[in-house]
């Protein structure tokens, strides 16, 4: 006999259990399914980002970024620190302990919203009358039935042709934020997020980093200038990033992992080193969800298929986070959950991909909404730039970390803001005043006439949508 649901969500990463929060919100009744286990085989809800993406990625910058000031960046400000070491032991249990947290803050709030919670995998079993059967196997193994189903299952690290991943030499996202000691020499494979992140925080401990890019530009999603100076920066701090490489063979051996590869200019190259991370993008993640037992469809690059409002082919089962189209992002998978429960309770919910936010959490950090300049021009689009550095912001100069800049796009003829630029220690919480700037569809007139407080980093951008119209004050 199966429990009967209106709802039920399998995968409880961000997107999922979003979405059964806010389905039971709406009063559906919710169940939501996930196999992620801890140690001791407790329930890990949070998928990928939980457990071994966003969030220990981000304690282990924090905790490396934490050591490189205290051994280069205290000195300015007259400290200085000796005997400066690094226990890893510490800090990876430090970032277990984060996660933890955040896994039992989930379990927490599924409980206190009714949700309930299978520890184990869903799979399409199929459909009797307009209800679809789903299938729980695992520790909570069980017949579950609902009206809707929600499909948040994540993505998986997509491997190098020839080199699996092993978990010890050649490592995807999970072995690359559980190195156990500071690697002498590593390698990185793919000049992306997590190779330009985790690439940071092994090099900040003392690892001599050598990154490996296939595409000749760097960082080609940003916008030309900011990649132009976040390349400089990481160079000047001894990140070894070759664009336009070609991987050959990948061999491990007692010696450690020994990568062929060519460079942009056709030369032979050999790299060994002690660990390699290979980062070089994410596929969707549907084994074992059994959508063939009920034909659902996939696009031609493995994708669960969806339309505008993530609805599949299949009446009443929709589909979001990284398994479908778009940026392959946390925040955006939680507001597909949102807009998804929404739209099964008659609501008309929206999610605007062109105005989701982009951030890199580098020193500097990167972050960015809407079009590239480089965009602009391409699709002949007429607009304006204004950008302001920090190097002259009282706050930064306080801070004793003047690196990067803002710079602001805006239509030429309505002003509206086209998109937004930032490379600075804080650009992550400073993007979040242009995304909502975008959403409103205000005009760079709008950012320059909003009293902005002083000191602050975001006079930055006051100061960059003052200079689109060529009257920056202080530049
Ligand atoms: P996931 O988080 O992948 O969750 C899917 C869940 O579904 C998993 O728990 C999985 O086990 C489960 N599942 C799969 N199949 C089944 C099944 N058959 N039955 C039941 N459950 C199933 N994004 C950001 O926005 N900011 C960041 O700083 C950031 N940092 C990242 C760092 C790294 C190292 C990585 C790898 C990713 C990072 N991301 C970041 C991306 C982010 O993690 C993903 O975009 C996000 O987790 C996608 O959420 P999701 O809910 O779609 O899928
Ligand atoms: P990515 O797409 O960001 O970068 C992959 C890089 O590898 C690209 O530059 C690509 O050109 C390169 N590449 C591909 N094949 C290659 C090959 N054979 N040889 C050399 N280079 C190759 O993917 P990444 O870094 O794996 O991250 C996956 C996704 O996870 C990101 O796209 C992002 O959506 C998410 N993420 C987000 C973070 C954030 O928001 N701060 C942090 C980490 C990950």
């Amino acid at each position: 006999m199966a429990d009967t649901f209106d709802v039920v969500v399998i995968g409880a990463g961000p997107g999922g259990y979003i979405a059964a929060i806010r389905a039971a919100q709406r009063g559906f009744s919710t169940a939501c399914i996930d196999p992620g286990a801890r140690a001791d085989g407790k329930p890990a809800p949070g998928g990928t980002c939980t457990n071994v993406g966003c969030i220990p990625s981000k304690a282990l910058l924090q905790s490396s970024e934490n050591f490189e000031h205290a051994g280069h960046g205290f000195a300015q400000h007259g400290i200085s620190v000796s005997g400066l070491a690094i226990d890893v032991a510490t800090m990876l249990a430090r970032k277990d302990k984060v996660v933890a947290q955040n896994n039992d803050g989930i379990l927490f709030l599924l409980k206190k919203n009714k949700v309930a919670f299978h520890h184990g995998r869903g799979s399409f079993a199929g459909r009797d009358g307009d209800a679809w059967t789903i299938k729980v196997d695992g520790a909570s193994a069980a017949t579950l039935s609902a009206r809707h189903v929600i499909v948040a299952t994540g993505s998986a690290p997509r491997a190098l042709p020839g080199a699996p991943f092993d978990g010890d030499r050649i490592l995807d996202n999970a072995g690359a934020l559980a190195i156990p000691a500071v690697p002498k020499r590593l390698g990185v494979v793919g000049a992306g997020v997590i190779g330009l992140e985790m690439g940071s925080v092994w090099r900040r401990l003392g690892a001599e980093v050598i990154v490996l890019e296939a595409l000749p530009a760097f960082l080609g999603a940003a916008d030309d200038a900011i990649a132009k100076e976040a390349q400089k920066a990481f160079a000047k701090q001894g990140l070894a990033i070759h664009t336009g490489a070609t991987i050959g063979a990948v061999r491990k051996g007692k010696g450690g992992v020994t990568v062929e590869w060519t460079d942009a200019k056709g030369a032979s190259q050999k790299s060994v080193v002690d660990r390699l991370i290979v980062s070089i993008g994410r596929v969707p993640h549907t084994e074992g969800l059994g959508a063939d037992a009920v034909g659902l469809a996939l696009d031609e690059r493995g994708f669960v298929a969806v339309d505008a409002d993530c609805r599949t082919n299949l009446p009443n089962v929709w589909a979001i986070g990284d398994v479908v189209r778009g940026p392959m992002l946390a925040h955006k998978a939680e507001e597909e959950g949102v807009a998804v429960a929404e739209r099964i309770a008659g609501q008309k919910a929206h999610v605007d991909l062109e105005t989701i936010p982009w951030v890199i959490y580098t020193a500097p950090e990167i972050a960015w909404v809407g079009k590239t300049e480089q965009e602009l021009r391409s699709a002949g689009t007429p607009y304006r730039a204004g950008q302001f550095p920090f190097s002259i912001n009282g706050r930064a100069l306080g801070h004793g970390d003047t690196s990067g800049f803002v710079k602001m796009l805006a239509h030429q003829r309505t002003d509206e803001i086209l998109g937004v630029h930032v490379i600075n220690a804080h650009a992550s919480e400073l993007i979040a005043e242009a995304v909502v700037a975008m959403e409103f569809r205000a005009a760079s007139e709008d950012i320059a006439r909003i009293v902005h407080a002083h000191p602050t980093l975001s006079e930055a951008m006051h100061e960059a949508a003052l200079a689109v119209d060529k009257r920056a004050l202080n530049m």
